[in-house]
């Protein structure tokens, strides 16, 4: 009985830590997605066209990505050692190789967000603000993301 017990226990230990490991790679992946959203889903959307300027639209976008982007540090903390389940990009190990150089990569982006803050009115200034975010953006992705599928 005892060693059922142990077994079992032990079982439930383990998916724990699955569970747990797979719940910060979707932390880590929903972050990013978030910050997706506002850089591509609305500002570049706007920029190609697709969709009509808003300036609305546009200075909520600036103020998610400003609140969003220096959460990457702190909720890249932890190696999930795993992959999103089905996820299209997943880290590099490297991250956690090199966690200092990793959260360097963040602060030219807060910066390149403060510096279009306020000065975006049209599309063309939009077009501006976009290729420097997103450039900054790109700079961490080019060592630290991998692509899985
Ligand atoms: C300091 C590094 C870093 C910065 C800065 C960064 N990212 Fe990422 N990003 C990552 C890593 C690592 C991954 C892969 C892990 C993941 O998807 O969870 C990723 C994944 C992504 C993905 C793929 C998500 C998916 O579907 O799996 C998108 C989209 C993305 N980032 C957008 C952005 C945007 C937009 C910015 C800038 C506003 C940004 N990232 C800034 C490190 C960074």
């Amino acid at each position: 009985m005892l060693r059922i017990v142990v077994v079992v226990g032990t079982l439930l230990l383990g998916a724990g830590a699955v569970m747990a490991q797979q719940a910060i790679a979707v932390q880590q992946d929903n972050l990013m997605r978030g910050q997706a959203k506002s850089l591509y889903d609305v500002i570049l959307k706007m920029v190609k066209g697709e969709i009509s300027y808003n300036q609305a639209a546009v200075d909520t976008a600036i103020k998610d990505l400003e609140e969003s982007v220096p959460k990457i540090p702190a909720t890249f903390a932890t190696n999930p050692k795993e992959n999103v389940v089905n996820g299209w990009y997943g880290s590099s190990k490297k991250v956690w190789q090199n966690k200092a150089d990793f959260d360097s990569k963040v602060p030219p982006v807060v910066k390149a967000i403060a510096d279009v803050k306020g000065k975006i009115k049209d599309v063309a200034s939009l077009k501006v603000a976009y290729d420097s975010i997103d450039g900054k953006c790109t700079d961490c992705h080019e060592t630290y993301r991998v692509k899985l599928k």
